[in-house]
């Protein structure tokens, strides 16, 4: 099988080098330089908690050069999606199926619309890496690989998926709710993420600190009202358990959106916490907490991003009375 990886960074780079290695699989990645240089002098390296290998793969910059292709796996940030699939639109109008591992919600919907195809699969992924430098990924967490498809004909193809990640040695299950698994990993990330960017917290530091775990449950809560309004099926029964105890569990990881705040780099917010607060809107469901810390990384983000838009409408606060007596007296 001829795999295509979008978005090599350190998780695209851990599958695609992964995958290379079962079935006469063919990987080719397509990340940026100076990860691309450094793959094609020195080989991918992979360290950490799956072992010390080196994976001699094609590596390229963009998609539009390769002719032919299987499966497109997609692992760019949320934000990046639509650019980086329109880069393989030749590939998917041959018949290439699409699986996204990313965070976030409503990134399936999108490719399907945008590409007129539904050979599209999900996935979420509890797997951790840092790229340590150009070249070199580092395995920092194992944890489960989630598959499905929204839509149900790729049914078949999801357990063919699901047995080749089996193969390479991933954790992978397969699941009939993926709109249930998303949204689960989505409630945990717009509980930890903001708290931990904001703060500058491990996860374990979030949740030893009462007010910063008050407020990782606030969040959540407002998001399981949103879940309840559209009938999705979590796949646990608790979800703001479920939030802490991933926080607690993962207690030495810096979250992504840290990591992306720490980088200078755009966050996820607005495929996490601003699609909750978007839906509140649509559903008449109130997100205060949400659209405070939404706020709060936007303005981060705007210090060093030039286009960091507000993409939800925020109520802003009514302070301009306040200022006006301040500034006068
Ligand atoms: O985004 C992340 O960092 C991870 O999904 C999680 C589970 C919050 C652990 O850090």
């Amino acid at each position: 099988m001829k795999i295509v990886v979008l978005g090599s960074g350190t998780i695209g780079s851990l599958y695609g080098a992964f995958l290379s290695t079962v079935n006469d699989n063919e990987v080719i990645l397509v990340g940026r330089n100076p990860h691309v240089s450094a793959i094609h002098s020195k080989g991918l390296q992979i360290r950490g908690i799956m072992g010390e290998h080196t994976f001699h793969l094609d590596a390229v910059e963009s998609a539009t050069e390769i002719v032919d292709a299987d499966l497109i796996l997609l692992t760019t940030k949320t934000y990046d999606t639509i650019p980086a699939i329109k880069t393989a639109k030749h590939l998917i109008d041959k018949g290439a199926y699409v699986m996204l591992i990313q965070n976030g919600l409503g990134t399936e919907e999108r490719v399907a619309e945008e590409l007129h195809t539904t050979k599209v699969l999900r996935a979420t992924t509890c797997m951790g890496a840092l790229r340590t430098e150009p070249g070199i990924v580092t395995a920092t967490g194992c944890g489960l690989t989630e598959l499905g498809s929204r839509y149900p004909e790729n049914y078949d193809y999801v357990m063919k998926m699901t047995d080749m990640f089996k193969k390479c040695g991933f954790e992978v299950s397969a699941s009939k709710n993926i709109e249930g698994v998303v949204w689960t990993k989505t409630l945990v990330n717009c509980g930890i993420n903001p708290v931990g960017a904001l703060t500058g917290f491990t996860n374990g530091e979030v949740y030893k600190n009462p007010q910063l775990r008050g407020l990782v449950i606030q969040l959540v809560e407002e998001a399981v009202k949103i879940v309840k309004a559209l009938g999705i099926e979590l796949t646990t029964e608790d979800p703001v358990r479920y939030a802490l105890g991933t926080a607690k569990a993962t207690g030495d990881n810096i979250n992504s959106m840290l990591q992306d705040i720490q980088a200078g780099k755009r966050t996820e917010i607005d495929s996490i916490t601003g699609e909750i607060i978007r839906l509140g809107k649509e559903l008449g469901i109130e997100t205060p907490s949400n659209e405070s810390v939404y706020a709060l990384i936007k303005a981060i983000e705007s210090k060093y991003l030039e286009d960091s838009d507000v993409m939800v409408d925020i109520k802003p606060l009514e302070v301009k009375e306040l200022v006006d007596s301040v500034t006068t007296s």
